[in-house]
């Protein structure tokens, strides 16, 4: 009798292994902190001095890894689907209208590259995709995110769905903001996460029409003058370099500049514009613009909603050996 555990403390022991037992029995295990801790312990530090490096040499691949996450994660799912060149039969998400202006995706090969040589096979570019964002943030002194891994990358690009998974320029702020609470995102985190346009550059072509032929009215008079300076032509080529931002005055930091501009109808897209006036997201524009600790929770706290957007897990998806393409079996 003596050696006998009681009752309610074996009872207790099995409350605490049944997740444990759910999940071996579903074969199924869910994004985690440091997915790679044994099979490719550096993992995650190798893509933070891979992104270090080449920040230092091209600053501006710190924003592009910013623009994947949110073009990735958005369609469909974190699963690196928007890396995927073209291949018989299958266009490239790449090459769709909406991912007009991206660029610095060959560096993605760099990383990957040094992960190979590592741990070859084992890191995903789903995660590269999510983890160097999260980096690159850092980078421009955005904030520290701590982010789960373990996505797995698609075998098929969903360049189909492009178009009506990422907002337009030109979108009304009622359909974007049921496109970001599709994926779990509030108005609120859609404000922080636009803020992502306080850091690059937007091409004329995407708000020309609102210089020519009449100046849009929400527009800064002032600013309209300026913006005709810098894009002078109203018809520009789709190939043409002249572009402006949204903050002009600090382009490569991730701060609440952004904010600060679009109250001040300096906001260059109608999306950005609208932020600015649509009474559901002008009060968190206006507390953002005012406190820049708060954007920064803001946008840790929705980037990592974004990021954890339906991952693949396990066997719905492969550990690309290159991210560009689907590898063959
Ligand atoms: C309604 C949603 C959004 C729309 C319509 C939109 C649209 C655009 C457009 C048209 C450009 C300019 C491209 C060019 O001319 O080269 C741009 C740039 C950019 N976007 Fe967005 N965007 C949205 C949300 C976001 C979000 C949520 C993020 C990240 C958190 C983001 C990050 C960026 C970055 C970093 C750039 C600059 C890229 C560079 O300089 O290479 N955008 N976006
Ligand atoms: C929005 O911009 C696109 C070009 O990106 C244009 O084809 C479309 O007509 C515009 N929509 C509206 C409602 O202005």
């Amino acid at each position: 009798m003596a050696n006998r555990i009681p009752r309610s403390s074996s009872c207790f022991f099995i409350f605490l292994l049944l997740p444990l037992l759910l999940q071996f029995c579903s074969g199924k295990s869910d994004l985690q902190l440091n997915y790679y801790s044994e099979s490719c312990p550096r993992a995650e530090e190798i893509i933070k001095e891979q992104v270090i490096n080449l920040y230092h040499k091209h600053g501006n691949t710190a924003i592009s890894w910013l623009r994947n996450i949110f073009h990735d994660c958005m369609v469909k799912s974190c699963d690196a689907s928007l890396l995927l060149d073209n291949a018989p039969g299958m266009e490239s998400e790449k090459n769709s209208a909406r991912s007009f202006g991206m660029r610095n995706f060959k560096y993605i090969n760099t990383i990957k590259q040094a992960l190979e040589s590592e741990c070859p096979g084992t890191v995903s570019c789903a995660d590269i995709v999510a983890l160097s964002a999260r980096d690159g943030v850092v980078l421009l002194g955005g904030p520290e995110i701590e982010m789960k891994t373990g996505r797995k990358d698609s075998k098929v690009s969903h360049a189909a769905d492009v178009d009506s998974l990422i907002p337009n320029h030109n979108d009304s702020m009622s359909s974007v903001l049921s496109r970001f609470q599709s994926v779990g995102i509030d108005a609120e985190g859609t404000v922080a996460l636009l803020g992502g346009h306080s850091v690059g550059r937007i091409h004329c072509i995407n708000f020309v029409d609102r210089l020519y032929p009449n100046a849009d009215p929400t527009l800064n008079p002032a600013h309209v003058e300026y913006l005709k300076r810098r894009c002078p032509s109203p018809k520009p080529d789709p190939k043409a370099v002249e572009y402006s931002r949204d903050d002009l005055a600090t382009p490569m930091v991730l701060d609440n500049l952004y904010h600060k501009s679009i109250l001040d109808g300096k906001g260059l897209l109608i999306v950005d514009q609208e932020l600015a006036s649509d009474p559901l997201t002008s009060p968190f524009v206006q507390k953002m613009a005012a406190d820049n600790d708060y954007f920064h929770d803001q946008f840790s706290r929705a980037l990592l909603i974004l990021s954890e957007n339906n991952p693949l897990l396990n066997d719905e998806g492969e550990i690309r050996k290159d991210c560009r393409f689907a590898n063959k079996n």
